[in-house]
């Protein structure tokens, strides 16, 4: 069976803070793969589970409490225009011309959590394009004035292996 991106576990970093959100939101999975994160929110959350990846977001239609999207997020025209949510989560994606629409698409009193790979991170493995890895700070620099930045780290983790890694826990106000 061919391995879709994203189906091991779901992240602890991201699990504990989605553990921390009221039930019943909107909730965003922006480049789910194959929803490893959607799967966790969806028993509580109503979910917009969006990827480039047919066979990814298929495999998720018919969840309940699941929306599915397949749509592309790096192209002039930006599929979620219209969408303002409670809850945006982003793992293990970065795609720096879109990060701006990223935080735009959280309504106020809404949470962007963002957990991925960051400079540095060739010397331990895959991603190495420094096109998909985010450069030091760069989230907080990208943050609209008036958010609350509830956690920022960045840096090297060494579980499950090595990686530089970012994390960021931001409520829009
Ligand atoms: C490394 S996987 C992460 C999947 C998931 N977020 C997770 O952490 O389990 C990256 C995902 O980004 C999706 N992706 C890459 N480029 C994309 C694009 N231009 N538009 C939408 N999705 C894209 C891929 O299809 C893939 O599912």
């Amino acid at each position: 069976m061919t391995r879709l991106h994203g189906d091991e576990s779901p992240s602890r970093w991201l699990a504990s803070r989605i553990a921390d959100q009221p039930d019943g939101i909107q909730a965003i999975d922006l480049a789910c793969g194959a929803g490893r994160h959607t799967r966790l929110m969806a028993p509580r959350l109503h979910v917009l589970a969006i990827d480039r990846d047919t066979s990814a977001v298929t495999s998720l239609s018919g969840l309940a409490n699941v929306r599915v999207l397949c749509a592309d997020l790096e192209t002039s025209i930006w599929p979620l225009n219209d969408h303002k949510v409670d809850l945006v989560v982003v793992s293990n994606y970065f795609w720096r011309p879109s990060l701006s629409r990223v935080f735009d698409l959280v309504r106020p009193g809404g949470w962007l959590l963002y957990e991925t790979f960051s400079e540095g991170n060739g010397q331990y493995g895959k991603p190495s394009n420094p096109d998909f890895l985010v450069r030091k700070g760069e989230l907080l620099a990208a943050i609209p004035p008036g958010w609350i930045i509830h956690e920022h780290w960045q840096g090297l983790i060494e579980d499950p292996k090595p990686a530089m890694r970012v994390r960021l826990a931001a409520e829009c106000r």
